[in-house]
Order: structure tokens, then sequence, then C-alpha cells
């Protein structure tokens, strides 16, 4: 009887009245042993053994009742306080990355699978390492292709990454295998111009004999495919100061496959980068020698624009969400 009164409590909160009403000090038992004194002599120990059993066993079936309560109540309580870390959240507040970085990236990718290093160098630059080095000595007129922001005490805004490659040739030996990515600089502003864009550097430098024009080529037209798809790659000569010969490299237009277009001005052919065999004045500049090397440098704002067919480059920096809420 005692026993079911103990099982018949549904919370640990009933349970603690049951045991005062047990095992208090006016408790039932406590009334059972009152009994005792009333017992006659030679039968008050064998009572008295019996009422201790009888305890012990009560006590018993008590503690096991609530542990087994106790142990319900946690379960309840996890349940109840439970997170389901895998049901969705709010996915509009996620970010993304701006599609000039994610060109970027595809860019990096590729070049990192052919163990070029990943080279860096200041946003700030001096003469020596923007145009000197880079064999464009003062008063070359080929300085007036960069439309450079000047800083103070003759330091510039570098106007390409290609002081990089010096920086890392003056640092390292050769074979070099390197790629530069980055910001730079010039004063521009229409719809292909922004006065800050980011560039890909690119420079392999080996032995004498070892690095040549065709290298060069093939890596170029194998990169534009896997950035571009099937298009047509072409190789047009053309002047830069640190490289001879000169390459411009140009892709069919992606948007009127050839045919001509307003993106294309109608010529069916889209400039994308520009690359060549390092002059030997470059390699002079940095103490290299007997050596070869063919570099190259591309616009990542560009690639982004014809990727994602974006009409004009300034949209890619006003920070209109309705155009970046597409990249998503
Ligand atoms: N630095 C050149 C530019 O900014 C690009 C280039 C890099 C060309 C390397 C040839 C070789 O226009």
């Amino acid at each position: 009887m005692l026993e079911e009164k103990i099982k018949k409590s549904e919370s640990l909160e009933e349970l603690e009245k049951v045991r005062i009403e047990l095992f208090g000090k006016k408790g039932a038992l406590a009334s059972e042993f009152a009994k005792l004194k009333d017992v006659p002599g030679p039968e008050k120990k064998a009572f008295a053994e019996g009422l201790n059993r009888n305890k012990a066993n009560l006590q018993k079936i008590f503690d096991e009742y609530y542990e087994k309560l106790k142990k319900e109540e946690i379960d309840k309580l996890l349940q109840a306080e439970a997170i389901d870390v895998s049901l969705y959240g709010d996915l509009d507040t996620k970010g993304a990355l701006h599609p000039v970085m994610e060109t970027m990236d595809k860019i990096i990718d590729y070049f990192v699978s052919l163990n070029f290093a990943i080279e860096d160098g200041p946003k700030i630059e001096d003469d020596f390492h923007n145009f000197e080095a880079l064999n464009l000595p003062k008063n070359h007129p080929a300085r007036e292709m960069q439309d450079t922001f000047f800083c103070k005490d003759g330091a510039v805004l570098r106007t390409h990454t290609s002081p990089v490659q010096i920086r890392t040739m003056l640092q390292q030996k050769p074979p070099i295998r390197m790629i530069a990515p980055g910001a730079v600089f010039r004063k521009d502003y229409d719809i292909t111009h922004t006065p800050m864009f980011h560039q890909v550097e690119g420079l392999v430098v080996g032995g004498k004999g070892e690095v040549n024009f065709a290298n060069l080529k093939s890596i170029m037209s194998d990169f534009l495919h896997y950035m571009f798809g099937d298009v047509e790659v072409r190789f047009r000569p053309s002047f830069f100061p640190f490289t001879e010969p000169s390459a411009e490299v140009d892709i069919s237009c992606i948007f009127c496959e050839g045919d001509g277009c307003r993106v294309c001005s109608h010529t069916g052919w889209l400039e994308v980068l520009g690359c060549g065999i390092v002059d030997s004045n470059v390699f002079d500049a940095v103490e290299y020698k007997d050596v070869s090397g063919y570099a190259f440098g591309l616009g990542v704002e560009r690639f982004a624009m014809l990727l994602h067919k974006i009409p004009d480059l300034r949209m890619l920096f006003e920070g209109d969400t309705r155009l970046l809420e597409q990249f998503r």
C-alpha cells in the first residue's frame, strides 16, 4: 500500500510530499515504530526487525523511483530546450563574393593549379619599381600610357602589377613562376575605366633558352579557354617597354561570336590581355644573367564584365545592391 503511494507520484514535487508522508517525523513509518512500545517483551525483537526490513525495502523502492522520475524530468527539459541545427535559417542575410573577387579567384585557381606562386607588393610604389626597372626611364614617352597618380616625394600609386615582377626577381633567384594579383590605380574614368581596378600579373623565368614565345602562347590560349570556354584566341603584335616581342591577346567576341557588335566595335574581337618575352633591359635592372622569361598582365574587371555581360565597368564599384544581389 505504501509502495503504491510512491509509484503514484508523477513528479519530483509530488514525490517529495510522499517522502514526508512516509519517512517524515510524523510519517507512516514513524507511527509504525511508535507501536513498538506496546509490543510485549519477547516479541519486541522480531517486530523491530520486521519494521526495519520494511523500512529498508521502502527506502530502496523510493530511491529507485526517485532516480527514474529525475531522469524523466531531465529528458523532458532537454527536449523542450533542444535546438534543431538542421533547420533552415534566414538565408536572405547571406552575403556573397563580389563579382570582381570571384573572377580573381577563378583566375588565381588556374595558375595555382600550374604551380605558380602568389606574390605581393606595395600599392604605393617608387619610381624605380613602377617604371625605371621596367625599362621605362625618365622622360620615356611610354610613361604617358600610364595616367599616373603621383604622391609626395616621387612616390606613385602603382599603375600596374608589373613592379611585383621586379620585387620578386630582386628577392629570389631564378627559376621563377609567379602571379601577382592586386589593385592598381590610373587617372581614368569612363565606361571601361575606373581610377582603381585590379590586375593579375604573371612572370615565368628560366635558364637561357628555356622559356620562349611558344610556351607563352600555349599557356595564354589554354588559360583563355578555361575562362571563356570555346572561343578563338588571336595574338596581335603590340608594344610594352618591359617585353620584346610583345603581344596583345584577343578572343572572338563572346557577345556576337565574331559577327561584329557594339561591344567589340564591330571587329568581332575583344582584347583581353597583354604579354611578351621579358626585355633584356629588365633582367639587367635586377642583375639576372643568362635567363629567359615571359610576362603577362590582365585586368580583372574586364574579365568580370565579359563573363557576366556587365555593360559599364563603373557599375562594379557603385555598391548598388540590385547588381550585387544577382551574384549570390
Ligand atoms: N603592365 C601592363 C599593363 O598594365 C600589362 C603587361 C604585363 C604587359 C606584363 C606585358 C607583360 O598594361
